[in-house]
Protein backbone atom coordinates (compact mmCIF):
# COMPACT_ATOMS: atom_id res chain seq x y z
CA UNK A 1 0.00 0.00 0.00
CA UNK A 2 0.93 3.30 -0.75
CA UNK A 3 2.25 5.44 1.68
CA UNK A 4 3.72 9.65 2.05
CA UNK A 5 7.04 10.03 3.77
CA UNK A 6 7.34 13.81 4.53
CA UNK A 7 10.73 15.57 5.87
CA UNK A 8 9.55 18.31 7.64
CA UNK A 9 11.29 21.83 8.16
CA UNK A 10 11.41 22.75 4.75
CA UNK A 11 9.93 26.16 4.29
CA UNK A 12 7.47 26.63 1.27
CA UNK A 13 7.77 29.06 -1.62
CA UNK A 14 6.35 29.30 -4.96
CA UNK A 15 3.30 29.20 -6.62
CA UNK A 16 0.04 26.65 -6.41
CA UNK A 17 -2.65 26.19 -8.82
CA UNK A 18 -6.24 24.85 -7.50
CA UNK A 19 -8.04 21.88 -9.11
CA UNK A 20 -11.95 21.92 -9.91
CA UNK A 21 -13.85 21.34 -6.86
CA UNK A 22 -14.21 17.45 -6.07
CA UNK A 23 -17.57 18.01 -4.35
CA UNK A 24 -19.26 20.51 -7.37
CA UNK A 25 -18.30 17.74 -10.20
CA UNK A 26 -19.31 14.55 -8.33
CA UNK A 27 -23.32 16.18 -8.45
CA UNK A 28 -22.94 17.84 -11.75
CA UNK A 29 -21.55 14.34 -13.28
CA UNK A 30 -24.70 12.85 -11.72
CA UNK A 31 -26.60 15.73 -13.26
CA UNK A 32 -25.66 13.91 -16.93
CA UNK A 33 -28.28 11.27 -16.35
CA UNK A 34 -31.23 13.63 -16.35
CA UNK A 35 -30.43 14.16 -20.47
CA UNK A 36 -29.84 11.88 -22.96
CA UNK A 37 -27.81 14.97 -24.61
CA UNK A 38 -23.89 15.57 -23.99
CA UNK A 39 -22.80 17.31 -20.87
CA UNK A 40 -18.91 18.54 -21.51
CA UNK A 41 -17.60 19.25 -18.68
CA UNK A 42 -14.20 21.06 -17.93
CA UNK A 43 -11.93 21.61 -14.74
CA UNK A 44 -12.83 18.22 -13.40
CA UNK A 45 -10.45 17.20 -10.88
CA UNK A 46 -8.59 13.87 -11.48
CA UNK A 47 -9.53 12.34 -8.30
CA UNK A 48 -10.33 8.88 -7.04
CA UNK A 49 -13.74 9.74 -6.25
CA UNK A 50 -14.90 11.44 -9.46
CA UNK A 51 -13.34 8.27 -11.07
CA UNK A 52 -15.61 6.20 -9.14
CA UNK A 53 -18.47 8.59 -10.05
CA UNK A 54 -17.59 8.16 -13.35
CA UNK A 55 -17.55 4.14 -13.06
CA UNK A 56 -21.05 4.37 -11.39
CA UNK A 57 -22.46 6.39 -14.63
CA UNK A 58 -20.37 4.22 -16.69
CA UNK A 59 -23.01 1.03 -15.19
CA UNK A 60 -25.84 3.66 -15.57
CA UNK A 61 -25.34 3.53 -19.05
CA UNK A 62 -22.97 6.52 -20.01
CA UNK A 63 -21.40 5.97 -23.19
CA UNK A 64 -17.61 8.31 -22.61
CA UNK A 65 -16.18 8.79 -19.52
CA UNK A 66 -12.67 9.14 -20.03
CA UNK A 67 -11.26 12.03 -17.53
CA UNK A 68 -8.05 13.32 -19.50
CA UNK A 69 -6.52 16.84 -19.35
CA UNK A 70 -9.74 17.93 -16.57
CA UNK A 71 -12.15 17.41 -19.48
CA UNK A 72 -15.08 14.10 -19.61
CA UNK A 73 -18.25 14.30 -21.87
CA UNK A 74 -21.06 12.43 -19.86
CA UNK A 75 -23.98 11.43 -22.77
CA UNK A 76 -26.01 8.90 -21.53
CA UNK A 77 -28.35 7.79 -24.42
CA UNK A 78 -30.63 5.47 -22.54
CA UNK A 79 -30.59 4.20 -18.91
CA UNK A 80 -29.11 0.24 -18.69
CA UNK A 81 -29.21 -0.10 -15.24
CA UNK A 82 -30.66 2.19 -12.35
CA UNK A 83 -29.22 0.71 -9.79
CA UNK A 84 -26.31 1.95 -7.71
CA UNK A 85 -24.70 -0.62 -6.37
CA UNK A 86 -23.14 -1.77 -3.26
CA UNK A 87 -19.51 -1.61 -4.38
CA UNK A 88 -19.78 1.62 -5.64
CA UNK A 89 -21.44 3.22 -2.98
CA UNK A 90 -19.19 1.54 -0.31
CA UNK A 91 -15.98 3.26 -1.32
CA UNK A 92 -18.09 6.70 -2.03
CA UNK A 93 -20.90 7.51 -0.12
CA UNK A 94 -21.96 10.30 -2.54
CA UNK A 95 -23.17 7.71 -5.29
CA UNK A 96 -26.64 8.46 -3.48
CA UNK A 97 -25.99 11.46 -5.73
CA UNK A 98 -27.47 9.50 -8.82
CA UNK A 99 -30.74 8.32 -6.51
CA UNK A 100 -32.57 11.79 -7.76
CA UNK A 101 -31.87 12.01 -11.18
CA UNK A 102 -32.30 8.10 -12.18
CA UNK A 103 -35.53 8.65 -10.31
CA UNK A 104 -36.65 11.87 -12.66
CA UNK A 105 -35.46 10.40 -15.80
CA UNK A 106 -36.54 6.83 -15.27
CA UNK A 107 -39.29 6.50 -12.97
CA UNK A 108 -36.85 4.13 -10.65
CA UNK A 109 -34.02 4.02 -8.81
CA UNK A 110 -32.43 1.21 -6.83
CA UNK A 111 -29.51 2.86 -4.80
CA UNK A 112 -27.53 0.83 -2.06
CA UNK A 113 -27.81 2.55 1.03
CA UNK A 114 -24.79 4.32 2.65
CA UNK A 115 -23.36 2.93 5.53
CA UNK A 116 -21.96 4.91 8.30
CA UNK A 117 -18.11 6.33 7.51
CA UNK A 118 -15.46 7.37 9.38
CA UNK A 119 -16.62 10.67 10.16
CA UNK A 120 -20.06 9.85 11.30
CA UNK A 121 -23.54 8.39 11.10
CA UNK A 122 -24.14 10.14 7.64
CA UNK A 123 -28.12 9.39 7.30
CA UNK A 124 -29.74 9.89 4.14
CA UNK A 125 -33.39 10.52 5.93
CA UNK A 126 -34.12 13.98 4.80
CA UNK A 127 -33.24 12.67 1.07
CA UNK A 128 -35.58 10.32 1.54
CA UNK A 129 -38.09 12.85 2.82
CA UNK A 130 -37.67 15.12 0.27
CA UNK A 131 -38.45 12.96 -2.97
CA UNK A 132 -41.31 11.05 -1.31
CA UNK A 133 -43.06 14.62 -1.07
CA UNK A 134 -42.17 14.90 -4.69
CA UNK A 135 -44.50 11.63 -4.83
CA UNK A 136 -41.93 9.12 -5.02
CA UNK A 137 -42.62 6.02 -3.02
CA UNK A 138 -39.74 4.86 -1.34
CA UNK A 139 -39.11 1.80 0.64
CA UNK A 140 -35.75 -0.10 2.10
CA UNK A 141 -35.13 -3.37 0.83
CA UNK A 142 -32.40 -5.73 1.46
CA UNK A 143 -30.42 -2.28 2.00
CA UNK A 144 -30.81 -0.53 -0.99
CA UNK A 145 -33.45 2.36 -1.02
CA UNK A 146 -35.64 1.49 -3.93
CA UNK A 147 -37.70 4.51 -5.32
CA UNK A 148 -40.07 4.43 -7.87
CA UNK A 149 -42.46 7.15 -9.33
CA UNK A 150 -45.07 7.96 -12.59
CA UNK A 151 -44.25 11.49 -12.85
CA UNK A 152 -42.62 13.53 -9.48
CA UNK A 153 -44.53 17.05 -8.63
CA UNK A 154 -43.81 20.02 -7.80
CA UNK A 155 -43.91 20.30 -3.87
CA UNK A 156 -42.96 22.57 -1.28
CA UNK A 157 -40.73 21.52 0.94
CA UNK A 158 -38.31 22.21 4.12
CA UNK A 159 -35.04 20.21 5.22
CA UNK A 160 -35.49 19.60 8.92
CA UNK A 161 -31.57 20.58 8.95
CA UNK A 162 -29.01 21.81 5.94
CA UNK A 163 -27.85 18.96 3.72
CA UNK A 164 -25.62 19.43 1.01
CA UNK A 165 -26.30 16.10 -0.98
CA UNK A 166 -29.55 16.23 0.17
CA UNK A 167 -30.40 19.82 -1.71
CA UNK A 168 -28.38 18.72 -4.46
CA UNK A 169 -30.61 15.26 -5.29
CA UNK A 170 -33.58 17.77 -4.36
CA UNK A 171 -32.97 20.36 -7.26
CA UNK A 172 -31.96 17.63 -9.74
CA UNK A 173 -35.15 15.64 -8.91
CA UNK A 174 -37.94 18.76 -9.27
CA UNK A 175 -35.65 19.88 -12.66
CA UNK A 176 -37.64 17.30 -14.44
CA UNK A 177 -40.96 17.51 -12.05
CA UNK A 178 -44.52 19.09 -13.39
CA UNK A 179 -44.97 21.96 -11.91
CA UNK A 180 -42.70 24.39 -9.00
CA UNK A 181 -40.72 22.79 -6.18
CA UNK A 182 -39.87 25.29 -3.48
CA UNK A 183 -37.20 24.18 -0.80
CA UNK A 184 -36.52 26.13 2.28
CA UNK A 185 -33.36 26.05 4.56
CA UNK A 186 -31.53 24.52 1.75
CA UNK A 187 -27.64 24.11 2.11
CA UNK A 188 -25.77 27.50 0.75
CA UNK A 189 -22.55 25.81 -0.48
CA UNK A 190 -20.99 27.27 -3.94
CA UNK A 191 -20.97 23.66 -4.95
CA UNK A 192 -24.83 23.98 -4.82
CA UNK A 193 -25.11 26.98 -6.85
CA UNK A 194 -22.63 25.32 -9.72
CA UNK A 195 -25.15 22.36 -9.49
CA UNK A 196 -27.60 24.92 -10.42
CA UNK A 197 -25.55 26.65 -13.34
CA UNK A 198 -24.87 23.41 -14.79
CA UNK A 199 -28.34 22.38 -15.10
CA UNK A 200 -29.80 26.02 -15.80
CA UNK A 201 -27.23 25.87 -18.77
CA UNK A 202 -28.84 21.97 -19.57
CA UNK A 203 -32.55 23.89 -19.55
CA UNK A 204 -33.31 23.77 -16.47
CA UNK A 205 -35.19 26.97 -14.45
CA UNK A 206 -33.56 27.19 -11.03
CA UNK A 207 -33.66 30.19 -9.09
CA UNK A 208 -31.72 31.09 -6.27
CA UNK A 209 -29.40 28.34 -5.52
CA UNK A 210 -26.75 29.58 -3.30
CA UNK A 211 -29.79 31.25 -0.52
CA UNK A 212 -31.57 28.98 1.95
CA UNK A 213 -34.72 28.90 -0.84
CA UNK A 214 -34.39 27.86 -3.61
CA UNK A 215 -37.08 27.87 -7.08
CA UNK A 216 -37.15 24.94 -9.62
CA UNK A 217 -40.11 24.91 -12.10
CA UNK A 218 -39.87 21.80 -13.61
CA UNK A 219 -39.27 21.07 -17.13
CA UNK A 220 -40.16 18.25 -19.88
CA UNK A 221 -36.55 17.48 -20.98
CA UNK A 222 -33.00 18.67 -20.40
CA UNK A 223 -30.20 19.14 -23.37
CA UNK A 224 -26.84 18.93 -23.70
CA UNK A 225 -24.33 21.64 -22.25
CA UNK A 226 -20.77 22.67 -21.40
CA UNK A 227 -19.82 23.93 -17.67
CA UNK A 228 -16.68 24.46 -16.48
CA UNK A 229 -16.46 23.40 -12.73
CA UNK A 230 -15.60 26.09 -9.88
CA UNK A 231 -12.13 25.71 -7.66
CA UNK A 232 -12.50 23.37 -4.78
CA UNK A 233 -12.53 25.69 -1.93
CA UNK A 234 -11.42 23.02 0.70
CA UNK A 235 -8.36 22.65 -1.75
CA UNK A 236 -7.70 26.13 -1.44
CA UNK A 237 -8.29 26.22 2.18
CA UNK A 238 -5.65 23.57 2.76
CA UNK A 239 -2.93 25.11 0.67
CA UNK A 240 -3.46 28.75 2.22
CA UNK A 241 -3.01 26.82 5.84
CA UNK A 242 -0.08 24.90 4.44
CA UNK A 243 1.39 28.44 3.50
CA UNK A 244 0.90 30.03 7.05
CA UNK A 245 2.12 26.75 8.57
CA UNK A 246 5.00 26.49 6.90
CA UNK A 247 5.37 28.89 3.94
CA UNK A 248 7.78 31.74 3.47
CA UNK A 249 5.34 33.38 0.83
CA UNK A 250 2.83 31.01 -1.00
CA UNK A 251 0.12 32.09 -3.50
CA UNK A 252 -2.44 29.95 -3.62
CA UNK A 253 -3.34 30.75 -7.59
CA UNK A 254 -6.73 30.01 -9.67
CA UNK A 255 -9.17 29.90 -6.66
CA UNK A 256 -12.01 31.98 -5.63
CA UNK A 257 -11.01 33.64 -2.47
CA UNK A 258 -14.76 34.75 -1.85
CA UNK A 259 -15.55 31.43 -0.87
CA UNK A 260 -12.93 30.99 2.13
CA UNK A 261 -13.85 34.02 3.83
CA UNK A 262 -14.69 32.48 6.67
CA UNK A 263 -11.07 30.89 6.96
CA UNK A 264 -9.60 33.97 5.62
CA UNK A 265 -11.26 36.13 8.11
CA UNK A 266 -9.99 33.51 10.94
CA UNK A 267 -6.20 34.20 9.75
CA UNK A 268 -6.37 37.60 9.72
CA UNK A 269 -7.76 37.63 13.74
CA UNK A 270 -4.71 35.38 14.38
CA UNK A 271 -2.01 37.69 13.25
CA UNK A 272 -1.15 35.94 9.39
CA UNK A 273 -0.92 37.82 6.83
CA UNK A 274 -3.20 37.07 3.90
CA UNK A 275 -4.13 38.82 0.87
CA UNK A 276 -6.97 37.74 -1.39
CA UNK A 277 -6.86 38.73 -5.12
CA UNK A 278 -9.81 37.75 -7.33
CA UNK A 279 -8.55 34.52 -8.20
CA UNK A 280 -5.47 34.58 -6.19
CA UNK A 281 -4.43 34.36 -2.16
CA UNK A 282 -0.73 35.03 -0.47
CA UNK A 283 0.06 33.98 2.32
CA UNK A 284 3.30 35.15 4.19
CA UNK A 285 4.04 32.42 6.35
CA UNK A 286 5.15 33.43 10.30
CA UNK A 287 5.71 31.42 13.98
CA UNK A 288 3.53 34.05 15.59
CA UNK A 289 0.70 33.73 15.56
CA UNK A 290 -2.64 33.63 17.74
CA UNK A 291 -4.63 30.51 18.83
CA UNK A 292 -8.31 31.56 18.10
CA UNK A 293 -11.63 29.31 18.78
CA UNK A 294 -13.84 27.42 15.95
CA UNK A 295 -16.83 26.27 15.51
CA UNK A 296 -17.73 24.40 12.21
CA UNK A 297 -20.92 25.41 10.25
CA UNK A 298 -22.56 25.39 7.56
CA UNK A 299 -21.67 27.43 4.98
CA UNK A 300 -20.64 30.38 4.63
CA UNK A 301 -19.54 29.35 8.10
CA UNK A 302 -16.26 27.89 8.36
CA UNK A 303 -16.59 24.34 6.75
CA UNK A 304 -16.47 21.00 8.30
CA UNK A 305 -14.03 19.92 5.87
CA UNK A 306 -11.33 22.30 6.93
CA UNK A 307 -11.85 21.45 10.67
CA UNK A 308 -8.87 19.19 10.70
CA UNK A 309 -6.40 21.38 8.71
CA UNK A 310 -7.37 24.02 11.14
CA UNK A 311 -6.58 21.84 14.10
CA UNK A 312 -2.85 21.06 12.40
CA UNK A 313 -2.60 24.82 12.85
CA UNK A 314 -3.33 25.46 15.66
CA UNK A 315 -0.84 22.61 17.19
CA UNK A 316 1.60 25.73 16.43
CA UNK A 317 -0.05 28.66 17.49
CA UNK A 318 0.30 30.98 20.58
CA UNK A 319 -2.23 30.03 23.11
CA UNK A 320 -5.19 27.17 23.65
CA UNK A 321 -7.83 26.99 21.59
CA UNK A 322 -11.22 25.35 21.06
CA UNK A 323 -12.64 23.40 18.32
CA UNK A 324 -16.21 22.64 18.24
CA UNK A 325 -17.03 19.92 15.42
CA UNK A 326 -20.70 20.70 15.29
CA UNK A 327 -21.77 18.49 11.41
CA UNK A 328 -19.96 15.62 12.21
CA UNK A 329 -20.34 14.26 15.70
CA UNK A 330 -17.05 11.45 15.14
CA UNK A 331 -14.95 14.38 13.17
CA UNK A 332 -11.83 14.00 15.51
CA UNK A 333 -10.08 10.59 14.18
CA UNK A 334 -7.17 12.72 13.20
CA UNK A 335 -6.63 13.72 17.13
CA UNK A 336 -4.93 10.45 18.13
CA UNK A 337 -2.58 10.99 14.67
CA UNK A 338 -1.53 14.38 16.01
CA UNK A 339 -1.08 13.73 19.32
CA UNK A 340 1.61 10.72 18.42
CA UNK A 341 3.40 13.46 16.59
CA UNK A 342 3.76 15.89 19.85
CA UNK A 343 0.56 17.56 19.83
CA UNK A 344 -1.55 18.31 22.89
CA UNK A 345 -5.11 18.17 22.36
CA UNK A 346 -8.20 16.25 24.47
CA UNK A 347 -11.35 15.46 23.32
CA UNK A 348 -14.46 16.64 25.27
CA UNK A 349 -17.66 16.07 23.42
CA UNK A 350 -17.93 17.84 20.24
CA UNK A 351 -14.70 20.21 21.45
CA UNK A 352 -11.30 19.58 20.96
CA UNK A 353 -8.79 21.41 23.15
CA UNK A 354 -5.72 22.47 21.50
CA UNK A 355 -2.71 23.69 23.49
CA UNK A 356 0.06 25.74 21.72
CA UNK A 357 2.81 25.71 20.64
CA UNK A 358 4.13 22.31 20.92
CA UNK A 359 7.12 21.00 18.93
CA UNK A 360 6.02 18.10 16.53
CA UNK A 361 8.21 15.21 15.70
CA UNK A 362 8.05 13.14 13.01
CA UNK A 363 6.25 9.49 13.03
CA UNK A 364 4.31 7.10 11.80
CA UNK A 365 0.92 7.69 11.55
CA UNK A 366 -2.32 6.78 9.80
CA UNK A 367 -4.82 8.62 7.74
CA UNK A 368 -8.54 7.91 9.00
CA UNK A 369 -10.38 10.11 5.95
CA UNK A 370 -9.49 12.57 3.80
CA UNK A 371 -9.33 16.00 5.44
CA UNK A 372 -7.58 13.90 7.75
CA UNK A 373 -5.39 12.81 5.75
CA UNK A 374 -4.61 16.54 5.54
CA UNK A 375 -4.17 17.62 8.52
CA UNK A 376 -1.13 14.83 9.06
CA UNK A 377 0.55 16.13 5.52
CA UNK A 378 0.21 19.94 7.16
CA UNK A 379 1.37 18.76 10.83
CA UNK A 380 4.39 16.47 8.78
CA UNK A 381 5.61 19.56 7.26
CA UNK A 382 6.27 21.21 10.30
CA UNK A 383 7.81 18.37 12.24
CA UNK A 384 11.15 17.45 13.35
CA UNK A 385 12.26 15.11 10.64
CA UNK A 386 10.56 12.12 9.22
CA UNK A 387 7.09 11.43 9.18
CA UNK A 388 5.32 8.65 7.22
CA UNK A 389 1.53 8.26 6.33
CA UNK A 390 -0.20 5.14 6.05
CA UNK A 391 -3.44 4.57 3.69
CA UNK A 392 -3.19 7.57 1.46
CA UNK A 393 -5.68 6.25 -0.85
CA UNK A 394 -7.94 8.37 1.76
CA UNK A 395 -5.67 11.44 0.19
CA UNK A 396 -5.80 10.41 -2.92
CA UNK A 397 -10.17 10.53 -2.56
CA UNK A 398 -9.97 14.54 -2.67
CA UNK A 399 -6.78 16.30 -4.03
CA UNK A 400 -5.32 16.30 -6.98
CA UNK A 401 -1.53 15.11 -6.93
CA UNK A 402 -1.28 16.96 -3.55
CA UNK A 403 2.80 15.03 -3.28
CA UNK A 404 3.72 17.01 -6.74
CA UNK A 405 1.98 20.81 -6.39
CA UNK A 406 4.03 20.52 -2.34
CA UNK A 407 7.26 19.45 -3.94
CA UNK A 408 6.66 22.35 -6.76
CA UNK A 409 6.69 24.66 -3.19
CA UNK A 410 9.99 23.14 -1.87
CA UNK A 411 8.34 20.50 0.56
CA UNK A 412 10.44 17.36 1.02
CA UNK A 413 7.73 14.47 -0.18
CA UNK A 414 8.26 11.14 -1.65
CA UNK A 415 5.49 8.34 -2.46
CA UNK A 416 7.05 5.13 -1.20
CA UNK A 417 5.46 1.55 -1.41
N1 LIG B 1 -27.95 14.68 7.64
C1 LIG B 1 -29.08 14.06 8.14
N2 LIG B 1 -29.94 13.50 7.25
C2 LIG B 1 -29.76 13.54 5.90
C3 LIG B 1 -28.61 14.18 5.40
C4 LIG B 1 -27.73 14.75 6.30
O1 LIG B 1 -29.29 14.00 9.34
O2 LIG B 1 -30.58 13.02 5.17
C5 LIG B 1 -26.98 15.29 8.57
C6 LIG B 1 -25.61 14.63 8.48
O3 LIG B 1 -25.52 13.48 9.28
C7 LIG B 1 -24.70 15.74 8.95
C8 LIG B 1 -25.40 17.00 8.43
O4 LIG B 1 -26.75 16.62 8.16
O5 LIG B 1 -24.68 15.77 10.34
C9 LIG B 1 -24.81 17.59 7.17
O6 LIG B 1 -24.56 16.57 6.22
P1 LIG B 1 -24.66 16.80 4.66
O7 LIG B 1 -25.82 16.01 4.14
O8 LIG B 1 -24.61 18.25 4.34
O9 LIG B 1 -23.31 16.11 4.15
P2 LIG B 1 -23.14 15.40 2.78
O10 LIG B 1 -24.00 16.04 1.76
O11 LIG B 1 -23.22 13.95 2.95
C10 LIG B 1 -21.25 16.98 1.87
C11 LIG B 1 -19.84 16.82 1.38
C12 LIG B 1 -18.94 16.47 2.57
C13 LIG B 1 -19.04 17.59 3.60
C14 LIG B 1 -20.50 17.80 4.00
C15 LIG B 1 -20.70 18.96 4.95
C16 LIG B 1 -20.16 16.08 -0.88
C17 LIG B 1 -20.04 14.99 -1.88
N3 LIG B 1 -19.81 15.77 0.37
O12 LIG B 1 -21.61 15.72 2.44
O13 LIG B 1 -17.61 16.41 2.05
O14 LIG B 1 -18.28 17.28 4.73
O15 LIG B 1 -21.32 18.02 2.84
O16 LIG B 1 -20.27 20.13 4.37
O17 LIG B 1 -20.53 17.19 -1.22
C18 LIG B 1 -15.35 15.74 2.02
O18 LIG B 1 -15.24 16.27 0.89
O19 LIG B 1 -14.34 15.35 2.67
C19 LIG B 1 -16.66 15.55 2.60
C20 LIG B 1 -16.90 14.68 3.57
Amino acid sequence: MEKLKIIGGKRLKGLVSVSGAKNAALPILAAGILTEGTLDLTNVPYVWDILTMLRLLFHIGAEQVILRNGKVAIRIPKVQSSEAPYELVKTMRASVLVLGPLLARNGYAKVSMPGGCAIGERPVNLHIDGLKKLGASIEIEHGYIVARCKKLTGEEFAFERKTVTGTENMIMAAALADGTTKLVNCAMEPEVADLADALNAMGAKIKGAGTDTIEIEGVSSLGSASHRIIPDRIETGTYVMAGALAGERVEIAQCNPSHITALLDKLGEMGISVKAGNENVVVDGTENYKAKDLRTSTYPGFPTDMQAQYMALMTQADGASVITETIFEKRFMHVAELVRMGADITIDGHNAIVKGKTALKGAQVMATDLRASASLVLAALVAEGETVIDRIYHLHRGYEKMDEKLKSLGAHVEKIK
